[in-house]
């Protein structure tokens, strides 16, 4: 006799699905045959509809709507990556980050929470560990932050490892270093308004034939411009992938991951590889410091690579850079 067996498609729900790392996220996720719900205050751009299962729009906090939407769909999964995420911004505006970032967030978990979600992954921030004691920073550095973005971030992780601890959901955190680089069909990139992020400023640089600021030349560093670990979305987004696969199947223990290359290049090395790569000449004017910018942040990624079998696969420069470019020129 043959039993017909059902069949159940895993199925994700992804805040700031709309945004920059969310929407690489929604497609990848979605490639790998799982339903993505999205829930962002922006409307998903067309190129990302055809990704997503279902889509609300809407903010973390609105808590009837967030409830309904959770209640209809049932997703074995959060990725919570919806925040406010600009470092100098949250210096200008820190209370606009402590209640988006920490009291919203906050309201968005208790609904996860009473909505019975099993597994909630967050999106924290190298950002969390300020000016580093030393390289490459592990998981268990003092998180000591320099800015009120990584403050509120660090406050967050706080209030959901307590969840995780007491049993209430199965929580992931990744502090991601410099996501950068863009989908491989140039169909999603990078974009933020204003753009503040050093990757797609060369790129625009160039299409705009503006120079580029390069802000602070008197850290101690090689060259004395910031050093940083660029990795790829795609990476992250694939990490994102494996850990939810695990925490499907299990409660986690070991659950704070660092997501970066163990590799660093200054803002003179992008500059260098950019013109080198795209074959264009970058022009850079020399401005004074960002506030809350530390010299240099290198991750260590050996607990993501042991627990999860994660590595770096596309965070090489030319994949960073020509997938990025390809992208900023269709706009
Ligand atoms: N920079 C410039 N000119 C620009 C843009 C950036 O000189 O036009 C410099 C910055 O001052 C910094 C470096 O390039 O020294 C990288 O700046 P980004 O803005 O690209 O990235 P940040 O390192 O400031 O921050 C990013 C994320 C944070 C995260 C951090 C962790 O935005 O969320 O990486 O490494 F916490």
């Amino acid at each position: 006799m043959l039993y017909k067996r059902k069949m159940y498609t895993k199925s994700v729900l992804i805040t700031g699905s709309s945004g920059y790392i969310g929407s690489h996220f929604t497609k990848y996720f979605t490639q790998k045959g799982y339903h993505v719900f999205g829930l962002d205050v922006v409307e998903p751009k067309k190129e990302l509809r055809h990704y997503l299962k279902d889509f609300l729009h809407t903010d973390i906090a609105d808590t009837p709507l967030v409830l309904d939407y959770l209640a209809r769909h049932k997703p074995m999964g959060v990725i919570h990556c919806a925040a406010k995420a600009l470092v100098a911004e949250s210096v200008a505006f820190p209370q606009m980050y402590e209640d988006y970032n920490v009291t919203r967030a906050n309201a968005f978990l208790e609904t996860c929470i009473s909505s019975s979600i099993a597994n909630f992954i967050f999106s924290s921030t190298a950002a969390v560990y300020g000016e580093p004691l030393h390289i490459p920073i592990k998981e268990d550095h003092p998180r000591s932050p320099v800015n009120p973005y990584g403050e509120t971030k660090k406050k967050f992780e706080d209030i959901l490892l307590k969840k995780h601890h007491d049993k209430e959901i199965n929580a992931g955190i990744f502090r991601y270093f410099n996501a950068c680089g863009a989908d491989f069909d140039a169909e999603l990139g990078e974009c933020h308004e204003p753009e503040t992020h050093l990757i797609p400023n060369v790129i625009k640089s160039i299409l705009e034939e503006k120079p580029l600021h390069i802000f602070g030349n008197q850290f101690s560093t090689r060259d004395g411009t910031c050093v940083r670990d660029y990795i790829h979305v795609i990476d992250l987004a694939h990490s994102h992938y494996l850990l939810m696969e695990q925490m499907i199947q299990s409660q986690m223990t070991d659950n704070i991951f660092n997501l970066g290359t163990e590799g660093g290049y200054s803002i003179l090395e992008i500059i260098d590889a950019a013109q080198k790569i795209l074959t264009k000449k970058v022009h850079f004017e020399i401005k004074n410091p960002r506030p809350g910018d530390p010299a240099t942040l290198i991750a260590s990624h050996q607990k993501a690579k042991t627990v999860l079998g994660w590595e770096p696969q596309w965070s090489d420069l030319e994949t960073i850079l020509t997938t990025a470019w390809a992208w900023h020129q269709k706009q």
